[in-house]
Formats: C-alpha cells, sequence, structure tokens
C-alpha cells in the first residue's frame, strides 16, 4: 500500500528507495507501467511514469483513467503530478515551476470518465480542480521568488491541448489572449479523473519553453522541451522529496475526499 502517488516522466523511478513494482490490473486496462512503491521522505510512495518507461504512450493515448485508478487502489490519497508546459506569459521564463489553481480543457477524443459503461452516472465539480492543502504545501515548499530557474508560481491557468502536436502561432495567441498561463497537454483529462475518485490532486507545471505566440522563433521543438525538462528533473526531486515530508498523513481530512459524497458512487470504489 502507498499514501502518496507521483504521476510524471521516468527521470522518477531513481527517486524512490526500495522501489517494488506491483503488477495490477484495472476495470479501465492497464495502467501506463506497473505502478512502482518505495520510501521518499519516511513516507510510502507509489510512482507511474505517465507516458511509459520508454515514453511509448503520447498525451492523447495515456490511460488516464487506469493510472489514477490503480493508484486509488493502491491507498494513494494524495497525487503530485509534474508535467512540462509552454509558456504564455512573457514573465514565465523555463524552467519556473508553475503551480496552476486552474485549468481549461481543449483536448478531445480521449476516454475522459470513469462513471459510463454501466457505472452509476455521477456529475463531480471541478470549480475548484487542485487540491489547495497540496498546492499549498508546494508552494510553501518551493521559493516564490518571481520567475525564472528555481522560482516556483502561485496559480496560473494551464490549458491543455490535445496534442502530440504544438500550437499554431494563432492558437497559441488565441490562448495567450485568454490571460491563460500555461499550455501542456496532460493536465486534463488527468485532473478531473482524480476528483473522480476523491483523489486530492496537485499539479507542477514546469516551463520548458515560450509556446509560439509569444515567442519570435520557428516555434517550439520536441528538443528544447525535452532538454529544459531533463535540466529541471533534478530540482523537481528535491522539491518533491521535501513536499511529500509535509504531505498531509492519510488520516487527515481534505475536502476533495468529499467530491462524491451524495452522489451514486460515494461508496463504490
Ligand atoms: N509541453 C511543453 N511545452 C509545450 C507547449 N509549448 N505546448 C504544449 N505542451 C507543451
Amino acid at each position: 500500500m502507498a499514501e502518496i502517488g507521483v504521476i510524471g516522466g521516468s527521470g522518477f523511478y531513481s527517486f524512490l528507495s526500495g522501489a517494488r513494482p506491483v503488477e495490477l490490473d484495472t476495470p479501465f486496462g492497464r495502467p501506463s507501467e506497473p505502478p512502482v512503491i518505495g520510501e521518499v521522505n519516511g513516507r510510502e510512495v507509489a510512482f507511474i511514469p505517465r507516458h511509459g518507461a520508454d515514453h511509448r504512450f503520447p498525451p492523447h493515448q495515456v490511460n488516464y483513467r487506469a493510472n489514477l485508478w490503480a493508484l486509488h487502489h493502491l491507498g494513494v490519497r494524495q497525487v503530485v503530478a509534474p508535467c512540462a508546459v509552454g509558456s504564455l506569459k512573457p514573465e514565465l521564463t523555463p524552467g519556473t515551476f508553475v503551480v496552476p489553481d486552474q485549468y481549461v480543457d481543449r483536448t478531445w477524443g480521449r476516454e475522459h470518465t470513469v462513471y459510463a459503461d454501466g457505472r452509476p452516472v455521477v456529475h463531480v465539480s471541478p470549480a475548484d480542480p487542485y487540491c489547495p492543502t497540496g498546492r499549498a504545501v508546494v508552494l510553501a515548499t518551493g521559493n516564490q521568488q518571481g520567475s525564472g530557474e528555481g522560482a516556483v508560481v502561485d496559480g496560473g491557468t494551464m490549458v491543455v491541448i490535445n496534442g502530440p502536436r504544438f500550437s499554431t502561432r494563432a492558437e497559441s495567441r488565441w490562448h495567450a489572449a485568454q490571460g491563460w498561463s500555461v499550455v501542456g497537454m496532460t493536465g486534463a483529462p488527468e485532473t478531473s479523473i482524480a476528483r473522480e475518485l476523491a483523489l486530492c490532486y496537485t499539479s507542477i507545471a514546469v516551463v520548458t519553453d515560450h509556446d509560439a505566440g509569444i515567442a519570435t522563433g520557428d516555434g517550439v521543438t520536441e528538443a528544447e522541451v525535452y532538454a529544459v525538462f531533463g535540466r529541471s528533473i533534478e530540482r523537481l526531486k528535491e522539491l518533491l522529496a521535501e513536499v511529500i515530508g509535509k504531505l498531509p498523513k492519510p488520516d487527515e481530512d481534505c475536502q476533495c475526499r468529499h467530491s462524491l459524497d451524495g452522489t451514486a458512487a460515494a461508496d463504490l470504489w
């Protein structure tokens, strides 16, 4: 069993000590990889590499439902989910960690709910989609000094595109004109499925580039995204280790845990 879940890049395997894989199936098929459970800062953590250990699942083919169900099944109540994003604001420079407080879902064609196919009809509210407690711990742990390498920024809206392509300049300018902060490809439906399972979910969006609409070059490249994410990984692991040590214990209550109260799924999982 584990109390905290991390969904992130395969660079996090080395993060857990004494890690052991757990083979499991879910009502939604196989997770991206068997979760590995190990210890971080005295806490039992389950980790799943979102895109698979060999990065074989593009963002629109990640089995988000299976990943989150697997973590829930292992006892996880708090999920911390780093992801790479492009910046839609000049001041959010590569290397900045943004802790979003809202998202806009522009994905399509993804399996986006666990309440289908004969399960009860359930409508959860993602009005405030991220865990207030998890966000507060990440923000208090990171040093909040403006933006740039090492900075942790409180809040902002993440627009989630379907990918795997990046945005056109017009799409990107439109996203920026809405006042949205960052653009990624995995934050939805991951966030709302966590809410559907009454899991606390906190995103750490690692800025890897300025998106096409606010940059003058030829557009975003995969190479720059991977290079900047790779450079940020050690800092991200340090932040995560400290955050994990400070997250609430499993018996502490949180509003996220009540997302199914009064619904037909109150006792389902
Ligand atoms: N992930 C990292 N950079 C991105 C960008 N510019 N657009 C969408 N997803 C991203």
